[in-house]
Parts: structure tokens; sequence; C-alpha cells
């Protein structure tokens, strides 16, 4: 008399028919990170199961993938040498460019993002050129320097372009910069939305990116505000954005979903470092079933709305997808 619910979910084959939400291997984009040399595979301790990889490792990485079904990568570079503006980055023999078209002539149907940021190239190790009476990131200078680190990752064959640094006007900026030289057709994947967050601890010890003094509280958001986060990724959106982005993601769900109820871009949300190494540790410790809840999690994304999601999960979660 009291049956409602359940009755939909007595039968296996029922219960798939109604599953509202799937997670596909297209969904995935998996980061990497490039640094000089040959034949370097360094695992990080923070990160269980990530490397700093010279490019010829990244090059067997990316047959794995796409033995795999993984079809997108995004590209991080951990340069030799940083100074004061982040010259390498903007150099057409940076360690990204030169990765860039290694992998292109090997995989050119791999899609290739690449973060586009100065923390891991700059001395300092923050996102951009320092205003030398602030000491807080130049906004405009560093709008300059990002239109010029885009075309250098266009003209080595970039397929997507994910600006990270919370500048104001980077998009306006960067389409700018592509359209002059020649890439109308190159999409920009904003990180639009991305709060000053602890859970990046893992990555800038992978990335080697950790800001010698100060914080990022300047730039990137802070966690209490959500009508700001709406408005984030809207002005990005107006400024020419392809693809929206929320990072973190696991803290964030509630905004993922309030950015996808306001507008009709598609969505990224990154599942970031410290939400990745929570469920490795806790898996290793013997807390937490990590398969179940790498699944549940990265579920969890695609019913808050997103449709891209980049994770470090994402060659165990696609061997999971393909049992
Ligand atoms: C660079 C950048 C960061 C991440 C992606 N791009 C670090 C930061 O902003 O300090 C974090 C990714 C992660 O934690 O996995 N701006
Ligand atoms: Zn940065």
């Amino acid at each position: 008399m009291f049956a409602r619910f359940r009755r939909n979910r007595m039968n296996p084959v029922l219960r798939d028919m109604l599953q509202e939400t799937h997670l596909r291997v297209d969904d995935l984009m998996y980061p990497l990170f490039v640094r000089s040399g040959e034949g370097i595979k360094n695992e990080v301790a923070s990160m269980p199961g990530v490397y700093q990889m010279s490019a010829d490792e990244i090059i067997k990485e990316c047959k794995e993938l796409l033995s795999l079904g993984i079809k997108s990568i995004i590209l991080f570079g951990i340069p030799d040498i940083k100074d004061s503006v982040g010259s390498e980055a903007m150099c057409e023999h940076s360690i990204i460019a030169n990765t860039i078209r290694a992998i292109k002539k090997e995989y050119p149907q791999m899609l290739v993002a690449t973060d586009l940021c100065f923390c891991e190239y700059t001395d300092h190790g923050h996102c951009g050129v320092l205003d030398p009476h602030t000491h807080s990131v130049d906004n405009d200078t560093t709008l300059h320097n990002l239109g010029l680190q885009a075309v250098v990752h266009a003209k080595s064959g970039a397929d997507l372009i994910a600006p990270s640094g919370m500048m104001d006007g980077m998009i306006t900026a960067i389409r700018a910069g592509l359209d002059n030289a020649g890439f109308v057709n190159l999409p920009i994947m904003s990180y639009s939305t991305k709060f000053a967050s602890a859970y990046y601890g893992p990555f800038r010890d992978v990335a080697e990116s950790t800001p010698s003094f100060g914080d990022r509280r300047t730039y990137q958001m802070n966690p209490a505000n959500r009508l700001e986060a709406i408005n984030e990724s809207i002005a990005d959106e107006s400024e020419g954005a392809d693809i929206l982005m929320v990072k973190p993601a696991l803290a964030y769900l509630d905004i993922v979903r309030d950015v996808r109820n306001n507008t009709s871009k598609p969505l990224a949300v990154y599942n970031v470092s410290g939400e990745y190494s929570m469920l490795k540790m806790a898996g290793k410790a013997g807390v937490i079933d990590y398969d179940r809840v790498m699944m549940e999690t990265l579920l969890g994304f695609k019913r808050a709305g997103a449709d891209i999601i980049i994770t470090y999960h994402a060659k165990e979660a696609v061997i999971l997808l393909n049992k």
C-alpha cells in the first residue's frame, strides 16, 4: 500500500533504463605535467599516480590514453628557468610549445588543451607580472603577456586555450591576440569561476608553482561568494569564452549548478589535485572503496551540470567504464 518509488528500483534492467545522468569517456580530460629532459617520469608524493614527465614520456602516455579512449589532455609546463615576468612562457621554444608540436606530430587526433598562466614560469610564483608598488599582480601588463603566450600555444598546434589566471578582461585580450594572429577558430575554455582554494596544494608540488610570498586572494575568488561566482562566469561568456569552468569542483557543486542555470555555454569542472589526493589517500588507508567513491564523485559533477570533467582520475575511471 506504500509502494511508490521502490517499484521502479526492483528490476536492474529497468533501474538502468531510468538512470538520469551518465558518465562517459568523452566527458573526461586528463591533466599532464611536462618538464625538460628525457626518460623522466617522477611520481609526486602528494599525488600518487601523477607524474612530472619529459616530452618523450608524454608521447608514450598519449598512446596509452588513446588506447583507453581518452582523447583530450590539458598540458602544464614546468620550465627550467623562471624569471620575474615568466619569459619562457612567451617563447616559441617553451617547454609547452615544444611538447605540443611533439604530441601533434605523433598523435594529431589528440585534443591538446593548454593551461595559460604564468605561475609556473615566474620566480615569485604568482600568476602574472607584479606591480612594483603594490606587489600584487598587475592586471593589464599580464593581459598583454597572456595574449603573447596564447599565440605561442596556438602556433604550436594547441586545440583549446585555457586561461587560469583570473585576470579581469583576460578573455577579451586573449581573443584579440588569437584573432589578430589568424586563429579565429581556436576556442577558449576559461577558468571563469576559480576560487582561492587550499585544494590546489598538491598541484603546486607537482607544478612547482607555490607563490614565494603571499597568496592568490587578490585575483582568485573568495570561496564564500555565490553571486560573484555567477557574475565571473557570465562576464567571461560576454567576453567571448567558448567554454566556462568552475574550479575546484567538489566543495563548489552549488556553484556548478548556479552557473549551469545562468548560461547556455558548455561548462567544465576541474576536479582538482586536493580532491584527487584525498580519495587516493583514503583509499590507500582502506577507509573507503576508492573505485566506487571516485565514480560516485564524477557522476555528481555531471548531475550538477558539468559537460567536461578535468580529472586526474580519468584513466582509472575509464578502465571501470569499459568493464
Ligand atoms: C595555475 C593553475 C592551478 C591549478 C590549475 N592551474 C594552481 C593555482 O591556481 O595555484 C590547480 C589545479 C589543481 O589543483 O589540480 N593557475
Ligand atoms: Zn597561475
